[in-house]
């Protein structure tokens, strides 16, 4: 039987003393975490992954003035595939290690889900929610409402959180935007000089609207329409506006730009969903690409719906990360059954614009520093052709960071032959995770997850390849080329050239790949490859109990919370059954 609780605040002042109600499905636990289990063969190690149940794209992600990272998702906790949507939250201060946060928002009913938004903090009290306080943190996000036999409309509303973030009071004016329209989702709402802005997909009119307000609440205006551009595949989704540094080659910062990002689902060119972004000008109401190209975030296909933090200081690199799968097949994916999770984060990303050879102004999707998890150097060496094997199987993490520069290479004695390959294998298995590079001809990076054999399904198509050319030194007419790859079990991200180009690719074995070579060949003399192998440490690990359960942080007692917050304790341990 389910039950509609209605959940209140206790607020201090008159102006947050509003009531509305919450539903909370009887299967879904309030005020702790879901427990997980996160020692399975395929569960990511470095990587956001659910304690259980269905995870899809990234939410309402901010940093506060603590340093904690927010980072929230659209999650169906009692289920493995999507439905019955709610948001999920997990913070961090290291954008590596996660800690799971009891889920941070439920429907105001039954046939109603929470999908994909976005959060600031209010240090204004621009909404009069926080008259007391300058941590106070407002979502934005589609309540999309379901009839028996037919979708209903989707509509923008918002909840405040007087905890920092942790616990949610649904806002008793919502929608705050309200419409019609079966298909006008997931808002992204960033600061602009004076006035609040908040981009929306018309997902099937292939528009995204953009909206101003001085409060987050009623006074939203529609402002502009950016529309038709790029990919359409058949909807839009998960658009944001983000400002980000301009860097010269040297990496100094030399101006700011805007880029529009427009996820596309279904119907991208590799199939299913891949992200878009347009870098360009924003005024405050009207954002205009720089030129009418199409730019790709990722060359692979597991990279879709990537966010970025709000309260990331004005002049920094923006910080990103993506729902690492692809709805062609998220819902199949062998972990629901074999461990009872689906899908993890790409790792974070720090991004800004530089002009990349040939191609011009390019985000940067730049990895950022994976120093929290490193382990031990497995490998450090410098060769010219030749190559390096290593069996990692003693390493508990079976995960591994991998950087090789290329350098001192003279372009005019380059062949078809002068490649860098990396391959990741099983032994056991004969299964191979292989990329590589060719520095002659067009210039492609490659990827195959062919030879991994643990998952079949047509759309899990296996074969990548973006063109990447080599950077040229202006001093010396050298070239060089570099690769990092960080590979997790079940994901393995490539990034090149310091994230000119960058891939995330699933791949799922059968028995865990355990051995890594790097081969160099027809390398032009004078080349040299510098490579370096570290072992990873499990960020999941140090959370686990003796069972080997991650239970999260159930002892957060949120005085005055929302949906069960006020009260949680310890052995309030989730006990409920699962459905898998
Ligand atoms: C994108 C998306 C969003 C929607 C959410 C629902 O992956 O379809 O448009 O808000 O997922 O879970």
């Amino acid at each position: 039987m389910k039950t509609s609780t209605s959940i209140s605040v206790a607020c201090a002042t008159l102006a947050c003393a509003q009531h509305a109600t919450t539903f909370v499905n009887p299967a879904v636990p309030t005020g702790q975490p879901l427990p997980g289990n996160y020692s399975g063969g395929l569960r990511p190690q470095v990587h956001y992954s659910p304690p259980q149940g269905f995870m899809n794209d990234p939410n309402g992600m901010f940093v506060d003035a603590n340093g904690t990272y927010h980072l929230y998702y659209q999650y169906n906790p009692t289920g493995l595939g999507a439905g019955n949507q709610h948001w999920g939250h997990a913070t961090s201060n290291d954008l590596y290690h996660w800690e799971n946060q009891q889920i941070a928002l439920f429907p105001p009913e039954e046939s109603v889900f929470v999908f994909s938004g976005s959060a600031v903090v209010d240090v204004n009290n621009t909404s009069g929610f926080f008259p007391d306080q300058t941590n106070g943190v407002v979502a934005f996000f589609t309540l999309a409402r379901y009839y028996p036999n037919a979708a209903g409309p989707q509509t923008q509303n918002i909840a405040y959180s007087l905890d920092g973030g942790y616990t949610f009071e649904l806002y008793d004016g919502n929608p705050v935007i309200d419409s019609t329209s079966t298909h006008f989702r997931d808002p992204k709402v960033i600061w602009y000089e004076d006035h609040w802005v908040a981009v929306i997909a018309y997902s099937q009119e292939f528009a995204v609207g953009i909206f101003t307000s001085p409060d987050l609440k009623k006074d939203w205006t529609f402002a502009s329409n950016f529309s038709y551009h790029g990919l359409l595949g058949t909807q839009y989704e998960c658009p944001n506006l983000v400002k980000l540094p301009v860097r010269d080659s040297e990496g100094a910062v030399t101006g700011e730009a805007y880029v529009m990002t427009v996820s596309v689902q279904p119907g991208a060119p590799l199939g299913g969903s891949i992200t878009e972004y347009f870098p360009g000008d924003f005024n405050g109401t009207h954002f205009i690409p720089y030129d009418s190209a199409t730019r790709l975030t990722d060359f692979a296909k597991d990279n879709y719906a990537a966010q970025y933090f709000y309260g990331v200081p004005d002049g920094e690199d923006a910080i990103s990360i993506g729902w690492a799968s692809n709805w062609q097949y998220t819902q199949q994916v062998p972990t629901g059954n074999l461990e009872g999770w689906r899908s993890a984060m790409t790792a974070p990303r720090a991004n800004y614009l530089q002009k990349a050879a040939r191609i011009g102004q390019t985000m940067i999707n730049k990895l950022i520093d994976p120093a929290p998890v490193l382990a031990e150097r497995l490998e450090a060496t410098t060769f010219g052709n030749s190559s390096l094997t290593l069996d990692f199987s003693h390493i508990a993490s079976n995960a591994l960071y991998i950087e090789a520069n290329v350098t001192n290479l003279n372009t005019t004695l380059i062949t078809s032959d002068s490649t860098l390959n990396l391959t990741f294998s099983s032994p056991s298995s004969g299964e191979a995770l292989r990329s590589g590079f060719f520095f002659g001809g067009d210039n492609p990076f490659w990827i195959d997850r062919g030879q991994v054999r643990g998952f079949d399904n047509i759309f899990f198509t296996d074969k990548f390849s973006a063109a990447n050319i080599p950077h040229t030194d202006e001093n010396n007419g050298l070239a060089s080329w570099r690769m990092q790859a960080l590979f997790d079990r079940s994901i393995c991200e490539w990034f090149a050239d310091g994230g000119v180009q960058a891939a995330t690719v699933l791949f799922y074995p059968t028995q865990p790949l355990t051995v890594v070579s790097l081969a160099s060949r027809a390398l032009p003399p004078g080349a040299t490859v510098s490579v370096a192998v570290w072992a990873l440490k499990s960020a999941w690990a140090g959370y686990a109990d003796e069972q080997g359960t991650v239970v999260g942080n159930v002892s957060a007692v949120v005085a005055g919370g929302g949906a069960g917050g006020a009260g949680a304790r310890r052995d309030m341990i989730y006990e409920g059954s699962f459905t898998a």
